[in-house]
């Protein structure tokens, strides 16, 4: 199976070193560091001036910079660039470009419209994919005819979700196989065409009827520190869950190792589960995991007359380009429901950690587009506590309680909310908090 290239190496040093010097208060220390030899006796005859400007006071970091030995600071110059390395979030847009898009050299190419699904595998037997929505659609091309039928696999698939498929207008015959899993669904698909592309639509018979449903918000799982088997059961129990949506750190570490593990355990669950990507999913080079075995990091998807968009926040920003997305997203949700989920919150609202976004100006700038686009409802996760406010007059909440050791103060304790939407009676979404023993 082939893909688009990953970013180069180059890229990939030097971009998070040009983001490390431009970077104003670092790279005034660091300027003073390097000149300090300059810099020193000159400062040493005047009255703070240097050569008629201005010379700006470093900062105390700055002070500890400049009294580092020469060999320190090279250390410490290169520990940043690695550490830019490890948390990129250019790299992260660049994998959702090429999430729901493969090809094989003489079989054909898979695309999946808007990138709302993974592709695990494909060859000329069939493809396999992992759903971001509710429903996809997309498109198959082949090089040369099939010898047999094709089988399109879709795990994290709605229970009810039917597959449909055609080729210039004209139905192509598909056979559903038996269910792979609660969420695996599985259909066969025959006389497929060469000479043309095959349209195929997933989605369930209710997808686009403006109704009342429910759906679970719950973040910061890390897989192994909270109680995803009660969380699992209580949410199964309740037969008006349509699907689950998540905040974000569902492990620790964002490892292939430690995902698959969590996904083992996430194959009980019996509806879908969509997700934001968290600073410990993909904040140690592990972006190239998460787009493969989840997708993409900004997304967003319609669902019976509401509209659900989870956007990049894991460092705490939000790169340009995901930002251009987002008011696609907004544009399109205008006259919805619209419901926004990201893992950091623009700003910090219980204070025990100043866990909000690095830049003031930043976290202004998408709560006014947010409140400019009237979403009706922000959800947030990182911060490991339930709490309930509003930002830019949107309601919001913090629901970090899938771990079981949260940030003390709230008294709540590990917990999710159910989230009852009514997108036809332009209400607000009724919120309920669950506490898990
Ligand atoms: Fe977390």
């Amino acid at each position: 199976m082939r893909r688009a290239p990953s970013p180069s190496f180059w890229h990939r040093l030097f971009l998070p070193l040009w983001t490390a010097v431009t970077w104003h208060r670092l790279f005034l220390p660091l300027w003073t560091a390097v000149t300090r030899d300059r810099i020193r006796p000159r400062v040493a005859t005047g009255d703070g001036r240097l050569a008629g400007k201005i010379l700006r006071r470093p900062t105390v970091f700055g002070r500890r910079v400049a009294a580092l030995h020469p060999a320190r600071f090279v250390v410490l110059l290169l520990f940043l660039v690695l550490s830019g390395c490890l948390n990129d979030p250019a790299d992260r847009v660049e994998h959702d470009r090429r999430v729901g898009h493969a090809a094989l050299d003489g079989v054909g190419r898979v695309d999946v419209d808007d990138g709302l699904a993974t592709v695990r595998a494909f060859d000329a037997e069939g493809v396999t994919l992992w759903a971001q929505a509710p429903g996809i659609a997309g498109a198959l091309a082949f090089e040369a005819p099939l010898p047999g039928a094709f089988r399109v696999t879709l795990r994290n698939a709605l229970p009810d979700a039917v597959l449909t498929a055609t080729a210039d207008g004209t139905t192509i015959p598909v056979t559903a196989l038996p269910d792979a899993g609660p969420t695996g669904r599985a259909w066969e698909l025959s006389d497929l065409p060469a000479d043309r592309p095959v349209r195929f639509t997933v989605a369930a018979p209710d997808a686009v009827t403006p109704a009342p449903f429910r759906v679970v918000y719950v973040s910061d799982l890390h897989h192994g520190r909270g109680p995803l088997a009660s969380i699992i059961d209580l949410i199964n129990a309740d037969p008006a869950v349509r699907f689950v949506i998540c905040g974000g750190d569902l492990t620790h570490r964002g490892t292939r190792s430690e995902l698959e593990a969590f996904l083992a355990d996430l194959a009980t669950l019996r509806v879908p589960f969509f997700t934001a990507a968290g600073n410990h999913d993909v904040g140690w080079d592990t972006a190239d995991v998460w787009a493969a075995l989840i997708g993409r990091a900004t997304f967003s998807f319609p669902f019976r007359g509401a509209r659900f968009t989870f956007l990049d926040t894991a460092d705490a920003t939000v790169h340009p380009t995901a930002f251009s997305w987002l008011r696609g997203f907004l544009d399109a949700g205008r006259d919805a429901l619209h419901v926004l989920v990201a893992h950091v919150p623009p700003l910090d609202p219980v204070g025990e950690r100043n866990a909000g976004f690095s830049s003031r100006a930043q976290a202004h700038r998408l709560l006014a587009a947010l409140a400019a686009a009237r979403v009706d409802l922000t959800l947030y996760g990182h911060i490991h506590t339930y709490h309930a406010f509003t930002n830019a007059g949107i309601p919001a909440y913090l629901a970090g309680g899938g771990i079981t050791e949260g940030e003390r103060g709230d008294g709540v304790g590990p917990h999710f909310l159910t989230l009852d939407l009514d997108p036809a009676a332009a209400t607000p979404p009724k919120v309920t908090l669950v506490r898990v023993p």
